[in-house]
């Protein structure tokens, strides 16, 4: 595993170089996005090399790490609907080369399934960005959850919703309850994984990612594990390193 502690400008370029790397050199890169505002600076600069330095991602495929349950299609929370304001808009994807796991069909543990085999058929993430919660989960895997886990059905802890309920007007009874979110075992497939982390709230995770024991206790530890794991944390977050 290589930690990088610099500024987040400076965690935002190197984030946004190893994906430049992979779309400039395969052409039919795949990309895994990861809601939340720890690689909102990532886009930026994402979206400015595509404006400035014609980096394209017309042949690019992109796959989301998670998504609400029952949120409504058009509300501005809807992970899908993040990613697309975030990032997707903001540079030249292909109609419908940007997907995620579909938090309101009808059929919930059928569209987890669906999920992993757009994933497999695509050929799997070259690059999957990641950020990390207060309690080390990463997309949505809480705490105790399966380190063999792949695509399907979670319910969000109580200190989750806390946490975004600044998402959703300071409200916790607004955030929603479960979620659809890639497993630990689906992230590790990515071949390059690449974690942003800044400030203080997010140094004790950020301990336990890099110095603690693998734990299902702390899901994000598993990236030890992986051949290519890349931790782009700031001098806060670094703070318990
Ligand atoms: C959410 C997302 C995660 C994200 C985490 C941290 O729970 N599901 O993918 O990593 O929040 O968010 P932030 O980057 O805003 O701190």
């Amino acid at each position: 595993m290589e930690v990088v502690i610099a500024p987040a400008e400076r965690l935002a370029v190197l984030a946004a170089d190893a994906i430049e790397a992979v779309v400039r050199s395969r052409p039919r890169a795949v990309l895994g996005l990861a809601t939340g505002s720890s690689p909102l600076k990532v886009y930026d600069e994402l979206a400015r090399r595509h404006r400035e330095d014609g980096l394209s991602f017309a042949r690019v495929k992109a796959f989301m790490l998670d998504e609400y349950v029952g949120l409504p299609a058009e509300h501005p929370e809807r992970y899908r609907n993040v990613i697309e304001t975030e990032i997707a808009s903001r540079v030249d994807f292909a109609e419908g080369a940007v997907q995620g796991p579909d938090g309101n069909a009808a059929d919930l543990v059928a569209a987890c399934a669906a999920y992993e085999e757009s994933i497999a058929a695509a050929g799997g993430v070259d690059v999957q960005i990641l950020g990390i919660g207060t309690d080390g989960h990463i997309a949505f895997n809480e705490p105790g959850s399966s380190l063999a886990s792949r695509t399907r059905i979670k319910t969000l802890t109580a200190q989750t919703r806390v946490d975004n309920a600044r998402f959703f007007g300071d409200d916790v009874d607004r955030v929603p309850r479960h979620c659809l979110t890639q497993g630990l075992a689906t992230i590790m497939s990515a071949r390059h994984l690449v974690l942003l982390a800044t400030g203080r709230g997010k140094a004790e995770a950020v301990h336990q990612l890099v110095e603690g024991p693998v734990s299902a206790l702390w899901p994000a530890t598993i990236m030890q594990m992986h051949p290519h794991a890349t931790v782009l944390v700031d001098d806060a977050a670094a703070s318990r390193l």
